[in-house]
């Protein structure tokens, strides 16, 4: 596959969560996104550690955490203990980016920043090579199953530049939208990770889905 996949709960069947991490398993899925809002940040709340706990005793997948919560400063040890392997923080929620940058690293999971859509790339760029992964929001974060944004792939693109003419290894994340169509503009505009929700399981078959988005583009 060309593209990372990383599938996102919000939109599982919270009744069956253990038989949708088996599906996403078995999808050639590469991450578990998770998506933790706080009614604060974002006008929505999802949910927490001890959902995380009880995935991460299930899965040995990767798991990669969204926080989309004011002070993420305060709850990213808690993040790793409950098995984040990547712990992802808005540049929009705290003061001190480089704190929680920090804090991050201490804890030994990646190291992902993101952007909302109307957050310019710009702000990220003095913290561009003390992160793993850049995470372009394609959506106004807060709810699955919105429309993805077309206007952000000329983010990616400016992204993109970056990061190769610094030499920097950082991967882009996108989130919100994606679909087969969308994940081949998100592609070619230089995302490598591709987050998907309500795509992957709205479908009747994940792992035709899967496949589509990890070779889009
Ligand atoms: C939105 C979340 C997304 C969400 C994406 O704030 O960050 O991860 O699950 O959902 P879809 O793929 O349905 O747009
Ligand atoms: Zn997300």
């Amino acid at each position: 596959m060309n593209n990372i996949v990383s599938v996102s709960v919000l939109s599982a069947d919270f009744m069956h969560l253990q038989e949708e991490i088996e599906k996403i398993e078995k999808s050639g899925a590469q991450m578990i996104h998770f998506d933790v809002m706080d009614g604060v940040f974002v006008n929505n709340i999802s949910f927490g550690f001890p959902v995380l706990d009880t995935i991460n005793k299930h899965t040995d997948m990767c798991l990669d955490v969204h926080l989309m919560i004011t002070d993420p400063l305060k709850y990213i040890d808690r993040c790793k203990k409950s098995g984040a392997d990547i712990i992802t923080f808005h540049i929009e929620s705290v003061s001190d980016t480089q704190a929680v940058i920090d804090a991050i690293k201490k804890t030994g999971a990646k190291i992902g920043l993101s952007l909302k859509p109307g957050t310019p790339f710009e702000d990220a760029i003095p913290f561009m090579d003390k992160i793993d992964m850049l995470l372009i929001m394609t959506v106004e974060p807060g709810f699955g199953g919105q429309s993805f944004i077309a206007d952000m792939t000329d983010k990616i693109c400016t992204a993109k530049k970056y990061i190769k003419n610094n030499n920097l290894k950082v991967d882009i994340q996108v989130d919100g939208g994606i679909n087969a169509e969308t994940a081949g503009l998100a592609a070619e505009a230089g995302a490598d990770i591709l987050v998907a929700g309500s795509y992957i399981f709205k479908s009747s078959d994940i792992n035709k889905a899967v496949n589509l988005l990890g070779f889009a583009g």
